[in-house]
């Protein structure tokens, strides 16, 4: 199908699937600052229909120009509508429904990571061969113009490595547990209220969310097709407000780390709890904020701050997406990324990350144990950087011992916690984590 372009002065005419947390600001934006987006795309940009799941349900802002519908084709198949906006979330019928638009010629803008950190490359393919263009900057960071960065302004680097946090929630979470001693689920709770929480909240507290997020940026970044399948994924569930107190103690702070190093032939991708220095960027990265330190050859260290969650920074990005998308289809050029992300990258398998790590024990108070325990590290070529000992500090336990590690290989690093928790003087592991020690971190 021929794609005909708008002339400057006619009206892009748009769909919006999902009218919840972002759908509805983006609707705000799109009705009550008609004006603005009017001057900046060159005409006008009408809302036309809207596609929600319950008709009835109480919106913090309903459309008045356009017509609600919970019909999927009153939407996808109106040929007046130029450009699709998808906010729904989850994988199906999400991804059908982005293809389906793609397939009747109408560019697309969205905000979904699962679908884009699965399916993005052959998406993106498709709407080239369609001759459509493909937008998801609200995919990655929220308000944080972070696939911009790597589309435009980065292109002249190698980059070699991130260091991010990108999940709002889990931030939210670890930082009110940290900071305010409040439980897990009282945190959880404020956060799905605020409006930083995915539907389903297992996919921030597990980690999923951050590890489309890191799929989708590194994919861009290293040049190439990433299957977030294959990125190492824990989430902060087990996290102990025990070990934000030791980690403090030692001058780290915990974040949920999103990493990834390129090591030419591979590259590092990891999701998981980490220790880092309180020095540390985003050691001072608080409540739902995101932040992402990106390293490239010519620009040295890049550091990328702002709301990685919520309804109205989340917007900004939809509709600077679609702003810059009407703009380009009026002047009849795309905008796809530069960037050939059909090359498979190969991913490092965990066991053989080198990373420090921090070991929790619960041991018997009684000579030889901490010599024991630093032979078994020993003997793996695992060198201590620091240790602390408690007495008396656990059930049934005569001594709490943490350690802290210099970097060691990842697979040492698990044999030694299985070889310690099988001590007759070692009680429990209830703690392993990994950190980023000062000398690693950018
Ligand atoms: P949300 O509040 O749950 O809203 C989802 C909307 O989609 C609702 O209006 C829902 O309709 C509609 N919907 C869902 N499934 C549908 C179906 N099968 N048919 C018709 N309508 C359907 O989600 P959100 O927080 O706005 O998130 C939207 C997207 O933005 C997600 O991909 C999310 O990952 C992404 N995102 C969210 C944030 C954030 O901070 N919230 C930030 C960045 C990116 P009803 O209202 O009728 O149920
Ligand atoms: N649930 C996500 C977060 C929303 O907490 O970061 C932004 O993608």
């Amino acid at each position: 199908m021929k794609v005909d372009f708008p002339a400057v002065m006619d009206t892009v005419r748009v769909g919006l699937l999902g009218l919840g947390i972002v759908g509805s600001q983006v609707a705000e934006r799109l009705e009550c600052q008609r004006d603005l987006v009017t001057e900046r795309t060159g005409g006008p940009v009408e809302l036309t229909r809207v596609l929600v799941r319950d008709t009835a349900k109480r919106r913090a802002y309903l459309p008045t120009a356009a017509a609600i519908t919970t019909d999927p084709a009153a939407v996808l198949e109106d040929p007046g509508i130029g450009v699709i906006i998808e906010l729904m979330g989850g994988m199906e019928p999400a991804r059908t429904y982005i293809e389906r638009a793609i397939d009747a010629g109408k560019a697309v803008v969205t905000a979904n990571k699962e679908v884009m950190a699965h399916h993005g490359p052959e998406l993106l393919d498709l709407a080239k061969r369609r001759g459509v263009d493909v937008y998801f900057e609200a995919a990655v960071g929220g308000g944080i113009p972070l696939i911009s960065t790597f589309k435009i302004d980065l292109l002249a680097n190698q980059i070699s490595r991130i260091e991010a946090v990108i999940n709002g929630t889990t931030n939210f979470i670890i930082d009110r547990m940290a900071r305010d001693g409040a439980g897990f689920d009282e945190a959880l709770a404020e956060a799905q209220r605020l409006g930083y929480a995915e539907a389903d909240p297992t996919y921030d507290v597990e980690g999923w969310d951050a590890v489309f997020k890191l799929t989708i940026m590194s994919s861009i970044a290293f040049r190439g097709r990433i299957d977030p399948d294959e990125v190492h994924r824990e989430g902060i569930r087990g996290l102990d407000p025990v070990d934000f107190r030791y980690a403090r103690d030692m001058g780290y702070a915990i974040r949920l780390l999103a990493y990834a190093r390129d090591h030419g032939d591979e590259v590092e991708l990891r999701v998981h709890p980490a220790l880092l220095p309180q020095s540390h960027l985003l050691a001072a990265v608080h409540d739902a904020y995101n932040a992402v330190v990106i390293e490239g050859d010519l620009v040295g260290s890049v550091l990328l701050y702002g709301q990685g969650a919520g309804g109205r920074p989340t917007a900004s990005a939809v509709v600077g997406d679609v702003i810059d998308l009407v703009l380009s289809m009026r002047k009849g050029i795309d905008n796809r990324i530069a960037v050939d992300i059909a090359r498979p990258i190969r991913v490092r398998a965990m066991a053989d990350v080198r990373t420090a790590a921090y070991l929790r024990l619960h041991v018997a108070d009684r000579p030889g144990v901490l010599a024991e325990v630093a032979r078994i590290l020993g003997d793996l070529d695992i060198s201590i950087s620091a240790v602390v000992q408690k007495q008396a500090m656990v059930e049934h336990a005569a001594a709490e011992l943490v350690i802290l590690t210099h970097p060691a290989r990842e697979g040492d690093l698990r044999t030694a916690r299985e070889r310690l928790a099988a001590l007759e003087t070692v009680y429990a592991v209830p703690a392993f984590l990994r950190a980023l020690t000062p000398e690693e971190a950018m």
